[in-house]
């Protein structure tokens, strides 16, 4: 939506979509979570080390990582290979990763939020540095004609694990402490979403050329906590980084939402281009694309069983959508870590040959 005269122009697809500019023949592809389990290589290179945030933390790792999934398929992005909770780590918040669980937070007590509130910009981002150098580097190393994507979650999808220590489905905790403790969860929100947009503007510095925003429990908010814990913020965000990138570009996904809250969030947070998951209709995409381009939603899962679950998935999608211009080819979610590698070399493929005539 929002252009930069100032930027040079580029050739990537994602990136002319984003900007609004010269419709690709195709719409552009990458996928959530590209680098991954699902990938042997990954596999190994993971194996190098015991803990994930040191792996997350180390620029060789990052940048290997990253590349692994543009070295097998015709991808037309890199996102930066991290987790929603590097950001929450550099800033001191006691966390860690179990294996076959994931993400296991200390629950927020006024105290750890007092610890965090106090550390200094510069050491939150020092410790992010590793983030940073791969971004350069990569964005050096890769041609022109691929994108490169940060990302960070969003203020609200942190505070599910937060509040909740471990994932916790319809994120009870996190909803009630937004009822019963509003001071202390506006608090939290307000230091995310200030260390959000900062983290952002010095990942598009770094060499990002485009971020997204990762909502990832957005639909389980009524109308009301919805505006307040997801939309608000992230329009915060966008404003905040825009004060200082004129026309970055950013990607919000706010899964899980209904038509309506969609529209709302395309509307009023200004992302440059919504997300959404398999559960939204191609009418509803449609009706998106009118405001800005939209990415996703086939199913992870068509993707998981391949042959023609996947082709029919794809071609309905993509006769859907028609023309490419206002698209982004995604999953509606991360792809899952048992998926073949060769479906993704097959989804690429019924993607690029695809005849829009
Ligand atoms: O897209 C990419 O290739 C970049 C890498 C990336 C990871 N996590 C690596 C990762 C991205 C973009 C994320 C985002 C992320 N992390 C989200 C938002 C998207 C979503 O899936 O909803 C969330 C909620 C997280 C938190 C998280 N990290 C969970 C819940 C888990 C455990 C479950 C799981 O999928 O493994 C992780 C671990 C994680 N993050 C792994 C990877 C590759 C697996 C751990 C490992 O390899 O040892």
């Amino acid at each position: 939506m929002t252009q930069s005269k100032s930027r040079p122009q580029t050739t990537a697809p994602l990136l002319a979509v984003l900007d609004g500019r010269a419709f690709p023949e195709t719409p552009p592809v990458w996928i959530m979570r590209q680098a991954g389990r699902y990938l042997p290589e990954y596999r190994r290179l993971r194996a190098e080390q015991e803990n994930f945030l040191d792996f997350c933390f180390n620029t060789k790792s990052i940048i290997e990582a990253t590349c692994q999934p543009l070295a097998r398929f015709d991808l037309d992005a890199a996102i930066v290979f991290s987790d929603i909770f590097a950001l929450p780590q550099a800033l001191g918040y006691p966390l860690r990763f179990e294996d076959g669980v994931g993400p296991v937070l200390e629950v927020l007590t006024s105290g750890v939020l007092e610890k965090l509130s106090s550390v200094s910009e510069d050491r939150v981002f020092d410790a992010l540095h590793p983030v940073f150098a791969a971004l350069t580097q990569l964005r050096t190393d890769l041609p022109n004609h691929k994108a490169l994507l940060g990302f960070c979650g969003a203020p609200w999808t942190l505070a599910c694990y937060a509040f909740s220590g471990h994932p916790a489905p319809d994120q009870l905790p996190a909803r009630m402490m937004s009822y019963t403790e509003p001071d202390f969860f506006r608090q939290f929100i307000h230091l995310m979403t200030v260390f959000s947009a900062e983290y952002l503007v010095r990942q598009l510095k770094a060499g990002a050329d485009a971020v997204q925003i990762f909502d990832s429990w957005a639909g389980v908010l009524d109308e009301e906590r919805f505006s307040r814990w997801c939309l608000a913020p992230t329009r915060e965000i966008v404003s905040r980084v825009r004060q200082k990138i004129p026309g970055a570009r950013i990607i919000g996904f706010p899964r899980g939402c209904t038509a309506d809250f969609l529209k709302n969030y395309a509307l009023e947070t200004g992302v440059s281009a919504v997300g959404v998951d398999h559960t939204t209709s191609y009418k509803t995409m449609r009706d998106l694309q009118e405001i800005c381009p939209v990415q996703g939603n086939l199913d992870p899962l068509r993707l998981l069983a391949g042959g023609t679950a996947l082709k029919e998935g794809v071609y309905s999608l993509l006769r859907a959508l028609s023309p490419a211009g206002r698209h982004i080819f995604n999953l509606g979610h991360g792809i899952h870590p048992e998926t073949p590698p060769e479906h993704v070399t097959d989804m690429i493929r019924l993607i690029k040959d695809f005849d829009f005539k």
